[in-house]
């Protein structure tokens, strides 16, 4: 059996960071993300018959054996779990985020793997159980099964999924940066943010309130105040983590030239708003009609890409053969 699916990456206007519980992968907070309609990552499963020792990895091509393996495997061992099925898989991936884009390819990698691998398992899952499966993978994958703008609900086991949310037509510019230093992971920075830095009991409570305020200015059609609460989220999330200790700085002076060069934007009327993730990249949220000129205004700070609301991830097919 063989299934393959299709996921995009998904950009947090209200981030995530932190969790309440590890192994289940529930987050400390809510959050709200925008789907990108670029660099999907497809990904095939195929059952393999015997009853090998471990799974395999392909991705872009190379045999991959080491850290990702180990968390292809972990996570297809709860999909065996839920299927009763003790049947090792060859997993094979194309990711078309571009090398040192900066673009995590967690969320569309291990959306995409959670569809396949329940279709070729034989699970029928909803869009909910798809995205609770996908949070086990990376949290922020969640967010990559719905479509469109989309909030990750904190909760219990159940009740942590995502869902898509009315929203006006958005656009975002990514800003590619490269400059920065070696990144710590965000896993191990979000242990390192919970354990050390003082501000993140207001992170959470602040982000909380946030995620509430976010669908209202979603639910309203609200350009305005998404693009606020956006912009403020990040800079929110990132002194928090600059406040852990030894502390951790994703924003390089680049990333900081692109935060204001978006105030001056808006000074010159066009409206636009900055936002970060773990690393030195800028993701510049706009309104759809807005997006060239902001592509254009933002050419010289690294390589910009451009991207609408994207699609829910999908099954390509499934075949027996
Ligand atoms: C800064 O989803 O990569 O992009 O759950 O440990 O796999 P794990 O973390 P991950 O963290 C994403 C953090 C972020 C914010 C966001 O996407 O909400």
């Amino acid at each position: 059996m063989t299934a393959t699916a299709v996921a995009h990456p998904n950009i947090a206007l209200v981030k995530y960071w932190g969790k309440a519980d590890a192994d289940l992968a529930l987050p400390a907070t809510g959050s709200v993300s925008m789907g990108l309609d670029v660099f999907p990552t497809t990904t095939s499963v195929t059952l393999t018959d015997r009853r090998e020792a471990r799974d395999t990895f392909t991705l872009n091509g190379r045999v991959v054996d080491d850290g990702p393996l180990v968390r292809v495997e972990r996570f297809l061992d709860l999909v065996r779990g839920m299927a009763g099925s003790d049947a090792r898989a060859a997993v094979v991936s194309e990711n078309t985020v571009p090398t040192g884009a900066g673009l995590a390819s967690s969320a569309s990698g291990f959306a995409a793997l959670a569809v396949a691998a329940a279709a070729a398992y034989g699970l029928d899952l909803s869009e909910r159980d798809l995205s609770r499966l996908a949070r086990r993978g990376s949290g922020s994958a969640t967010r990559s099964i719905p479509g469109g703008v989309s909030v990750w609900h904190a909760g219990d086991d159940a009740g942590s999924f995502a869902e898509t949310v009315p929203a006006p037509p958005m656009a975002m510019v990514v800003v590619t940066i490269n400059d920065g230093p070696k990144e710590i992971g965000s896993r191990e920075a979000m242990r390192r943010t919970i354990a050390t830095s003082p501000f993140y009991p207001a992170w959470v409570s602040s982000t909380t309130e946030t995620v509430g305020d976010m669908l209202a200015a979603c639910a309203a059609g609200d350009f305005t105040r998404i693009g606020e609460l956006t912009e403020s989220n990040a800079l929110r999330m990132h002194a928090t983590i600059e406040g852990a200790f030894p502390p951790i700085r994703y924003l390089t002076s680049r990333s900081v030239a692109v935060f204001d060069a978006v105030v001056a934007m808006r000074a010159d009327g066009i409206e636009a708003y900055a936002t970060a993730d773990a690393g030195p990249n800028v993701v510049v949220l706009c309104r759809p009609e807005d997006r060239a000129r902001v592509a254009g205004a933002l050419d010289g700070f690294g390589a910009v890409i451009e991207s609408g609301t994207g699609p829910a991830a999908r099954l390509l097919r499934s075949e027996d053969p």
